[in-house]
């Protein structure tokens, strides 16, 4: 075991894009379990588009952040939870996190999956992408499906959820010609552009002519804007993200058609991952068989070394990234 704990921490608030001068790595001794406690060494860690968030006032500055890691238990003090086991925490952004047993959760152990996944399709990333398809839109086959952000974490898995779940034909926005042509030979979209290579409305129209059921929004601004001209009557939005806003606070409020909501009877429902937890082995049992099975793939791009989670989180928000961001240990 290394003799010295590394955390990260914000230590000024960013306008627009955040840079590396906004963290800094802080090195302690590795912490020591109090009674009811255990030690756990942090293997695998999620950086994601709600931190950027989070850095505008929820992080308390020049402290350690949080955020979605697994780890191993190298040190227990509480017999509810023994060395050795595979937890999912989240006291992420640091190499050695002091957790008590309820914080934790204990990760299944399925044949030929691998441990980052449960950061991915089967954690919380996945599990943005089930609910939006099944409680908020109430996917029905043969739906037309238009995704923005298709080529990221919840973009992938939406993808590739929705054609399990038996969606008609799917179409997904993205940030290079690159990750369009990984969304159409490998996730499995029907059609998808680069969001930069003219106006939505018009790409959307030629990818989509006649029309889609629904929208799965991670981006929002003229990406909502032209799908709500593009849905047929009845069609729903699932507003999950508003990754377009995040980073350009100045940027002016999405202008729709508001006319088209009633018009065409749309629906336009919001919804927050942490309100479905009592879903995570719903998820399990959707995912995991067609995971072994080999139907369903986890997109991810995974950046080994803990000393490169900042580069890997502010690579993600300028579309760094193909299918869940992850940070490995090496
Ligand atoms: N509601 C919930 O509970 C919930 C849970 C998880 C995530 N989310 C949201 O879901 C969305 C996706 O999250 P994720 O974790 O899967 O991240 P991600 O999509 O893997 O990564 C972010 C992606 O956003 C795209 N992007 C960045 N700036 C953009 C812009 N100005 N316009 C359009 N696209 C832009 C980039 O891809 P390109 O190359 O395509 O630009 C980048 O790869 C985010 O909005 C996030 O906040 C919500």
């Amino acid at each position: 075991m290394t003799e010295i704990a590394l955390t990260v921490q914000q230590t000024a608030r960013p306008t627009g894009y955040p840079a590396p001068a906004h963290f800094r790595f802080a090195e302690s001794p590795v912490p020591e379990p109090a009674p009811g406690t255990v030690l756990v060494e942090n293997l695998y860690w999620s950086v994601d588009p709600y931190h950027r968030e989070m850095m505008d006032g929820d992080f308390p500055l020049n402290s350690p952040l949080e955020g979605r890691t697994l780890g191993r238990v190298i040190e227990s003090r509480d017999p509810a939870l023994p060395e050795g086991e595979i937890v999912f925490h989240r006291h992420g952004w640091r190499t050695h996190a002091v957790v008590r047993p309820e914080e934790a959760r204990r990760l299944p152990h399925y044949d030929g999956v691998p441990l980052s996944a449960y950061l991915s399709v089967l954690g919380g990333t996945g599990l943005t992408a089930y609910v939006g398809l099944t409680r908020i839109a109430r996917l029905k086959e043969g739906d037309d499906v238009f995704v923005s952000a298709a080529a990221g974490g919840v973009g992938t898995a939406t993808g590739r959820f929705a054609r399990l779940l038996g969606a008609g034909r799917l179409v997904g926005s993205t940030g290079s010609a690159a990750k369009v042509a990984y969304l159409t030979e490998r996730v499995g979209y029907d059609a998808a552009f680069d969001y930069h290579s003219g106006p939505v409305a018009d790409l959307l129209a030629k990818a989509a002519p006649d029309g889609v059921d629904l929208f799965v929004d991670n981006v929002g601004g003229g990406q909502l804007a032209a799908a709500i001209g593009a849905l047929r009557e009845h069609g729903r939005v699932v507003r999950i993200g508003t990754i377009g806003q995040y980073n350009t606070p100045d940027a002016p409020p999405t202008v729709f058609d508001h006319s088209a909501v009633v018009e065409k009877s749309l629906r336009i429902e919001g919804f927050l991952v942490s309100d479905y937890r009592d879903l995570q082995e719903e998820l399990y049992e959707f995912a995991v068989p067609h995971l072994i099975d080999g139907r369903l793939e986890s997109d991810e791009t995974i950046v080994d070394g803990f000393d490169r989670i900042v580069e890997a989180f502010l690579s993600m928000l300028r579309g760094g990234n193909t299918g869940k961001i992850i940070v490995r240990a090496v």
